[in-house]
């Protein structure tokens, strides 16, 4: 049987995983697949079960579960573990493994389209508090960024964050958001502020140092109200369409032992299936 892999979620509709597998399956000429798979909270157990038995080389998993089948597999990534969220599973030796391949995906992301920043970044702020902003402040952390300001709606959530990664991450509230943005070389956005169909971000940006990075994980639109105001402000931005293109790199090489690469044309594909 050639080799299947998917994305699981609820819901999964709009995922568009398959849409660069798929790409990458087709340049390295490997008679394999990839699938979107509707998978509930119910229907989970029975999945992971599908997965030991060997009826998938692997698969990317979305929300709800990435919490999920973190605690449900027989081995994790240090990252994995430290975030207690997975994305990527694979069965290796016959014991179940994951990653969380967000954390490189949101890096490398960063390092591609930016690659000045951590020279002025002393400090950081991220907005939100999810397992999206966890994954940034672990890569910031780890990249050695000295402050990570975490600034959220609910700053109870914030804070937890922060008791979870230690003193480098300071909490704070959605308006004291100036003070933070004030020391900054780096502004990421983790909330779903600024999706198509949610509310906008309205944050005043003239706090941010001249020369900052302004980093939107929101890729649908590509250009957030968030990114024209940075870039009316002649601030470098960064989408997140990279952080989507490169967090899929691992899991397809572990399931097709080919390591992709993202290219131009993956990108203007994606942006044209976004746009269009
Ligand atoms: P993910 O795991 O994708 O990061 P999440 O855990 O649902 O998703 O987190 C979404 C983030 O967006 C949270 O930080 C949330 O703020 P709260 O923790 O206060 O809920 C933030 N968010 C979502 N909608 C928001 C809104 N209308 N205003 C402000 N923040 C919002």
């Amino acid at each position: 049987m050639s080799p299947r892999a998917c994305v699981i979620g609820d819901p999964i509709a709009h995922s568009r995983s398959p849409l660069i597998h798929r790409y990458w399956l087709a340049q390295h000429d490997i008679a394999g697949s990839y699938e979107r798979q509707h998978i509930t909270a119910a229907a989970l157990p029975a999945f992971i079960a599908e997965l030991r038995a060997g009826g998938w080389r692997g698969c990317n998993v979305t929300v709800p579960h990435k919490g999920a089948v973190a605690a449900q597999v027989d081995e994790l990534t240090p990252v994995a573990a430290r975030l207690g969220a997975a994305n990527t599973l694979w069965l290796e030796e016959g014991r179940l493994r994951a990653d969380n391949t967000d954390v490189a995906g949101f890096m490398d992301n960063l390092d591609q389209a930016a690659p000045g920043w951590r020279a002025r970044a002393g400090a950081a702020t991220v907005l939100g508090a999810g397992g999206a902003a966890r994954a940034a402040v672990h890569g910031l952390l780890e990249r050695g960024v000295g402050t990570v300001h975490v600034v959220n709606r609910s700053v109870e959530r914030a804070t937890q964050l922060a008791q979870a990664f230690g003193p480098r991450v300071r909490p704070a509230a959605w308006d004291k958001v100036g003070n933070a943005l004030a020391g900054s070389g780096l502004l990421v956005n983790t909330t779903s502020l600024g999706m198509s169909g949610q509310p906008s971000l309205a944050l005043d940006l003239s706090p941010l140092p001249a020369g900052a990075t302004v980093y939107d994980i929101v890729y649908v639109p590509l250009e957030t109200p968030l990114l024209a105001q940075a870039r009316a402000r002649d601030l470098e931005v960064v989408d997140g369409l990279g952080m989507l293109l490169h967090q899929a790199v691992p899991g397809f090489e572990r399931w097709f032992g080919v390591r992709p690469e993202v290219t131009k044309e993956l990108r203007d594909l994606l942006v044209a299936d976004i746009e269009g």
